[in-house]
This record gives C-alpha cells, structure tokens and sequence, in this order.
C-alpha cells in the first residue's frame, strides 16, 4: 500500500495527461502501456529484489551485493539526484495543488463560471506570480515536515487507505461527468483512436520517462522500499498490482480530461497547466455541487500528492542516515528544506525568471526533462544491466521465491529474459533516438 502511495500521485492525474495530449494520445497510450509492463515492472521487480536482498540503500545496495565489482553505487548516485530534483519539482506542484483547495473553497474558481480563457488566464496568473504560489509552497512544506517529525506513518498509512479509494471514485464520477458534457466524443476519440503520426522519437522518449516517472522506478527510491518489503511478501505479486493500481488511475484520469477538453475548445496539448484549466470547467459545469466536488478533489489531490513527497523524502533520508549516521528527524528537515529552497527557483521560472534560460530551457522546463527524459532511464539502464548481467543469479532466485517457497518457473525465466534482453535494449534504443533527436 506504501508504495502504491507512491506511485500514484501527480504523475497520474497531472502529468500523465498532458503528456498523452502532447504525443497523440491513443498512440501515446500503447507505447506507454508497453515501456510500463516490459520495462516499469521489471524494473520494480529488479528494484525491490535489490533493496530486500542487500537491506541497504542505493549507494551501498549495489556494493553490497558485488562488493568485488567498483563502480556500480554511482548508479545510486544518479537516482539520488534524481529523486533530489524530483522533490524539489513536486514541492512546487503540490503547492498549485494547495492553492487550488484554497481557490476552491473560496468561491474564486467557479466565480470563472465555463469561461475556458478566464480559467486558464486564472491559472498562469496564480502560477507566474511571485508571493501566493510560494506561500503554499510553503504551507505544503511545512505540513509533509510536521507529519514526519510527529511520527504519524500510521496515521498518514490510515488516512491514504482511506482517502486514495476516495479519490479513485470521484474520477469515475468525473469521467461520468466529462463523457457527458456537450461534444465530449471527440476527446473519447482522442483517446482510443491512436494518431501514431503525432507519435515522434520524442514522444516514444516522453512515454518512457513518464513510465518510469509514474511507477517511481529508475531512481533507487523502489531499492529502499524493497529493503523494508518482509520477507515472506511475494514480490512478483507485489510489483504486478502497483503497476496495475497506478496505470489504471493514469487511463482513468485522461478520460476524465480529454472530454473535457474538447467539449471546452481547448489545446490538448494545453502544458503542465492542462489539468488546472480543464477541470474547474468541468466542476463549474456541474452547478451548485460543484464547488463541493472542486475542493475535495484537489484535497484528495493534495493527499496523493502528500504520500508521494513524504515517500520521496524517505528515499533521501534513508540514503543521508546510511551515510552519516545522522537522525532521521535532522535528515528529513535538512532535505526538505534544500529542496523547497530549489522549489522557490523553480515556482519563480514561471514568472520573473522565466526569462532566465539553462541550455534553452526555464529551470521548470529544465527540471522537467532531467527528472523524467534524462536521468530516470540512464539510472533505470544500470539498474537493470546490474540485474540481469552482475548480481548473483541465486541472490535473484532466493528474493523471487522466498527462499523456494514460491514456484517460479513461470515468473524466473520470464523475468530474466525481460531483465537482460527487452529492457536494456528498449533503454538503449529509447536512451540513443532521444541523445540523436
Ligand atoms: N510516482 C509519483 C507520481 O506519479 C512521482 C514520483 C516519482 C515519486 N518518483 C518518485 C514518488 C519516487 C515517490 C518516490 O506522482
């Protein structure tokens, strides 16, 4: 459950959209579907079974398993910057999504009625200002650092197996709603009538990014999870049903957007802003529930969001105290404060730094690519060659089969044909055509 948590989050409902709008649709969805089962849950599988067999984190997973092969902890490295810029980034759009609870239930978003231009005019105003979108961020910030240092895992495990299926059932209503409004097939259409001509090098390399991105694999934070899985869990099982859980919610939340979008005229590939701006149409086309329905979901919204920081927060922290032996509560306040830090520069690129370019790109345009196109696959890439290629053969069989209590002549040999042939070389190829392009 912790790690459906963690996968789920606003990669499904914010980003998984926006993306598909950009690349197709339909033929985005099949390639995505694709890198999400040959190579997202291997890769889960790989990362979990590292993480359990080592009991350590990135860094120190990959020696300890070769401690006679050098080199290979700099994979760990990797995904630790990685998941650094993801929690940066995140902190940012969780703040969005705080605000957004706030405009909700003030009454300012469904005072824009189902004018499509004054949503989305509210929305880069909101996100290009300077004061208001730091001051959620901060909020959010300070709300993930009091969960943490009160302890409450508990509560937050409670409140997220409680408020998750919550969320997944006011999709549906959503979806309901979305499907039914005014020229809604077209989006329908968007969706299963695949485009493949819209799908360009580039969008093969975004569904990549996005699969990894929305399973939370190719940055070592599925290794720390691993080392906590117990032991008598079937990992197999285990990684099947979240890659299952968070690719549902991913489909579910694009029906519920693209109706939407062409029922309101607008861009289906509308950027990061698409969820922000289609949905309070499709809240204030609902009448007088519709300010109820806006704010409960960005606070579910803001609770997948939660799961997902906190679990980010986890990964660095685990890795920090492994390596300085410094308490977890110090750990947890230092990362998140460096990462709200980075966080104030990437809300600011979206206004009064936008002008301020890294390599032609904003820091959010920047820090987009890095966390989902750049890195994740190359850190996924040794991973899965470290797996397939290094690791003990046994160390893999034992974690599988829990020391052979599992039958795994089915799941062995399937694994271990993905691990060491599909994978790297859909990470090649996907990793070279994106380098060239
Ligand atoms: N998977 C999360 C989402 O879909 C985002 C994410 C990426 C994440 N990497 C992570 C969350 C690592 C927790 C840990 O929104």
């Amino acid at each position: 459950m912790a790690a459906v948590g963690s996968a789920v989050g606003l990669g499904n409902i914010w980003r998984f959209p926006y993306i598909c709008g950009k690349y197709g649709g339909g033929a985005f969805i099949i390639a995505y579907l694709a890198f999400v089962f040959l190579l997202g849950s291997v890769l889960m599988m790989a990362e979990f079974i590292i993480g359990r067999r080592s009991q350590h984190t990135p860094v120190l997973a990959f020696r300890a398993l070769c401690p006679d092969k050098k080199g290979w902890g700099l994979v760990g490295v990797i995904g630790i910057i990685t998941s650094f810029i993801i929690l940066s980034h995140y902190l940012v759009l969780s703040g969005w999504t705080t605000g957004y609870i706030w405009h909700s239930v003030s009454g300012a978003l469904s005072a824009l009625g189902t004018d499509a231009d004054a949503i989305t005019a509210f929305f880069s105003q909101f996100t290009s200002a300077v004061g208001s979108p730091l001051l959620f961020l901060g909020i959010f910030s300070v709300l993930c650092l009091i969960i943490i240092l009160c302890g409450v895992q508990k509560g937050i495990e409670n409140i997220s197996k409680l408020l998750m299926p919550l969320l997944v059932i006011l999709i549906l209503v959503l979806c309901v709603r979305s499907i039914t409004l005014p020229n809604a097939k077209a989006g329908v259409d968007y969706i299963l009538a695949p485009a493949f001509s819209k799908l360009t090098g580039e969008g093969i390399l975004a569904a990549l990014g996005q699969a990894l991105f929305s399973l939370s694999v190719g940055m070592g934070v599925m290794i720390v999870y691993g080392s906590y899985i117990p032991a008598n869990d079937n990992i197999f099982k285990t990684a099947m049903w979240i890659t299952v859980c968070d690719t549902l919610i991913a489909l579910l939340a694009s029906l519920a957007i693209f109706p939407a979008v062409f029922s309101c005229g607008l861009d289906p590939a509308g950027g990061p802003g698409l969820v922000f701006c289609v949905l309070p149409n499709v809240f204030n086309s609902m009448g007088g529930t519709g300010v109820f329905f806006s704010s409960l979901f960005f606070i579910l919204l803001m609770v997948a969001a939660l799961t997902s920081s906190i679990s980010l927060l986890e990964a660095l922290t685990a890795w920090f105290c492994e390596h300085t032996g410094a308490s977890r509560k110090m750990s947890a306040i230092l990362f998140f404060a460096l990462t709200s830090i980075i966080g104030v520069f990437i809300s600011l690129s979206m206004g009064v730094l936008n002008d301020f370019k890294i390599l032609g790109y904003t820091i959010f345009d920047l820090v987009d690519r890095l966390e989902s196109i750049y890195l994740p696959p190359l850190c996924a890439l040794g991973t899965i060659i470290f797996f397939g290629w290094v690791m003990p053969e046994k160390d893999i069989k034992d974690e599988l089969s829990n020391h052979g209590s599992i039958a795994i002549n089915v799941t062995y040999p399937l694994l271990r044909f993905l691990a060491r042939y599909i994978a790297p070389l859909g990470l090649l190829i996907v990793l070279i055509s994106g380098i060239l392009s």
